[in-house]
């Protein structure tokens, strides 16, 4: 048996070379099939605003709703590192709120470590939040809670200027104590060079091949989300086929009266029912 994934892992997977592998996960099930199949880490992110709670946008959720879905996520995989999302506006206001909103995604929702969006202006709220003893992973390039600031969901991190800013951003979360940064829709050249210049691993989404791990949202991945599909998704299964096929084969078999079949159906009473009525 593998050894279990921990915060330390992140740079010593990095040393050895090895891949860290992420999914998102939201709830029990989703999280259950994740750990059965062998991932390093959960992520529960804030993107359960659009595959789950059907906004479209992640500015709506909330920390309740990130602790009982992280919490129901740690439920699914009892063994799985879990990082969880911090929401739009938990750590945008003051430093204690922030310290005590990943608190409460360690203390109540069960997860291992938090992940917050942005770069330089971000990184005294990582610092206390570590001083807390709360492991932090970062995020830069399209953070999608900046989605109004940033004009849409665009590929960042283009021209000189930007690379050169998005590089020093990293730098600045290694030197603030971040675990791990995930890397979000930049340009292939410019994750390879920010992940030569850190020494913490690099996570990517829609960043290239040469990022230290990957990071995909579930259901983008199984093909059961459709509305939106970005190019940096790959579609390892179109789960979203046969369960509309298991949903259709329901309904009909309903209609046509043949589900419940007897193996599906309690033995009857041995009573004269029509006497009671
Ligand atoms: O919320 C999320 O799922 C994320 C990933 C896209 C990295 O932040």
């Amino acid at each position: 048996m593998n050894k279990p994934f921990t915060n330390t892992s992140f740079k010593a997977y990095k040393a050895k070379g090895e891949k860290i592998t992420m999914l998102t996960a939201y709830d029990y099930t989703s999280a259950h099939l994740v750990e059965t199949a062998g991932v390093d880490t959960i992520l529960v992110g804030d993107s359960l605003g659009m595959v789950v709670l059907g906004y479209d946008d992640t500015l709506k959720v909330t920390m309740d709703d990130m602790i009982s879905h992280t919490a129901a996520v740690r439920r699914g995989a009892p063994n799985t590192f879990i990082v969880a999302d911090m929401p739009y506006l938990s750590y945008h206001i003051d430093i204690k709120e922030s310290v005590r909103n990943a608190g409460d995604l360690i203390t109540k929702g069960g997860a291992n470590a938090v992940k917050v969006e942005g770069g330089a202006w971000v990184v005294d709220t990582v610092k206390a939040i570590i001083n807390a003893q709360i492991p932090v992973v970062a995020h830069l390039g399209l953070t999608p809670q900046s989605v109004n600031a940033l004009g849409g969901f665009k590929v960042q991190g283009k021209g000189e200027e930007a690379a050169k800013q998005l590089i020093e951003d990293a730098k600045a979360l290694e030197a603030a104590g971040a675990s791990a940064l995930v890397l979000e829709c930049i340009p292939p050249n410019l994750a390879k060079a920010v992940s030569a210049a850190i020494g913490i691993p690099t996570i990517g989404i829609g960043a290239g091949v040469d990022c230290d791990g990957q990071v995909l949202v579930f259901h983008d991945m199984l093909g059961i989300y459709d509305k939106m599909s970005p190019k940096f998704v790959k579609r390892y299964v179109d789960a979203r086929t046969p369960m509309l096929t298991g949903l259709q084969n329901y309904i009909d078999e309903v209609k046509s009266s043949t589900f419940p079949a007897a193996e599906h159906t309690f033995k009857p009473l041995d009573v004269d029912l029509e006497k009671l009525y």
